[in-house]
């Protein structure tokens, strides 16, 4: 694999002090993006090539582009903080760089090195190190990479062209209610995701499909999806979007990866500070009927959801074809939150990252 060094082209007109300053200051999620982007080229035969940085604007694609037909695209999402002192870190940027590399096979795409990724995104922080929120509020800097197949042509195959880009959106809390519970309907005929499927990849196609079953929890009054498996419309997998997590007393239980599930950089932290922090904490299978039974027979104490623009999202009510339960008295639960703070003490710098999970830039 070729490792493309990146050229810096930097906007002769970023935004100006005060502008980003007013974004930063409410910058909800996915709404205003950073002053530049990076983009990287594979060719077949060539490889990686023209690595730029680059001023933040639209890209031109032909109409017969592969991916506008075919939907051969992968992405991820990480996020930068700002630490006490002022500085910037990412929270392990390998794990995604290793996960792009995975969903690169499954999607037929050249896979991106890793060192290339990680530097892609330093690059881009670095320039843009002025829209990473202050330190101290909820608010971070999402990093989106993603790959498009850029191939022009309506032949279904794998495209003979890519583009790899990078872009950065200051980031607030995903739901507008901050750490409010979320309310899940657990959707008993729709799937997500297919035994064999590209469920463990990270592609738009995936939450493409995710829209229609999000519209009716939407309609049966709830904020989330929760899908079960596509075999047994039994087990609890993801929400799509995010991961979810049990809580049994001092026990931490998320739904064993099943090859439909997307393995998630949070998901696998919480893991290990739920272990550093004393609790028990394991991967297993979770049916919709033991988390009705066992929350409503109290041994089921709280649930929560986690992913990266989500961090730990409380679930305080639960639906599903003629049930509807509270978890937690809907309100959220006390190891949801002594997790939450945790992890995001290591994350913005405030405790000691005991794994090396903080790459410093
Ligand atoms: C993330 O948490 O990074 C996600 O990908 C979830 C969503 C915003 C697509």
């Amino acid at each position: 694999m070729t490792t493309p060094t990146i050229e810096l082209k930097p906007s002769a007109h970023p935004l100006s002090d005060a502008e980003r300053e007013a974004i930063l200051a409410n910058p909800g999620f996915g709404r205003h993006f950073t002053d530049h982007m990076v983009t990287i080229r594979w060719t077949e035969g060539r490889g990686w090539h023209d690595g730029q940085l680059v001023p933040y604007a639209p890209i031109s694609l032909d109409p017969a582009t592969t991916v506008l037909h075919y939907a051969q695209e992968i992405f991820e999402g990480l996020k930068a903080y700002r630490r006490p002192d002022g500085s910037v870190a990412t929270f392990r940027p390998e794990k995604n760089a290793l996960r792009f590399q995975a969903s690169s096979r499954r999607l037929a795409m050249p896979e991106l090195p890793v060192e290339t990724f990680i530097e892609a995104c330093d690059v881009l922080v670095r320039q843009d190190k002025a829209w990473v929120p202050a330190h101290g509020g909820e608010e971070s800097l999402y990093l989106r990479p993603f790959m498009i197949a850029t191939e022009v042509g309506l032949g279904v195959k794998p495209a003979n062209e890519y583009l790899f880009l990078v872009i950065a959106s200051p980031a607030g809390a995903y739901f507008p209610g901050g750490v409010k519970p979320v309310s899940i309907w657990a959707s008993e005929d729709r799937v997500r995701a297919v035994p064999g499927g590209m469920g463990d990849a990270k592609t738009g196609g995936n939450y493409a499909a995710s829209l229609l079953a999000q519209a009716e929890a939407a309609a049966e009054g709830c904020d989330q999806v929760c899908y079960l498996d596509a075999v047994e419309h039994k087990w609890v997998e993801e929400l799509g979007g995010m991961n979810l997590y049990f809580v049994y007393g001092d026990k931490i239980v998320t739904p064993s990866l099943s090859g439909s599930i997307l393995e998630g950089v949070t998901r696998d932290s919480l893991l290990t500070v739920a272990r550093d922090l004393g609790h028990e904490a394991e991967e297993a299978r979770v049916s919709i009927d033991q988390w009705q039974r066992d929350a409503e027979n109290g041994t089921l104490t709280e649930v929560f959801a986690c992913g990266t623009a989500a961090v730990i999202t409380p679930v305080g009510t639960v639906k599903r074809a003629g049930a509807e339960w509270k978890q937690s008295g809907g309100e959220p639960g006390e190891v949801t939150l002594k997790l939450r703070q945790a992890l995001l003490d290591i994350q913005r710098g405030v405790t000691e990252d005991r794994h090396g999970w903080m790459h410093e830039l």
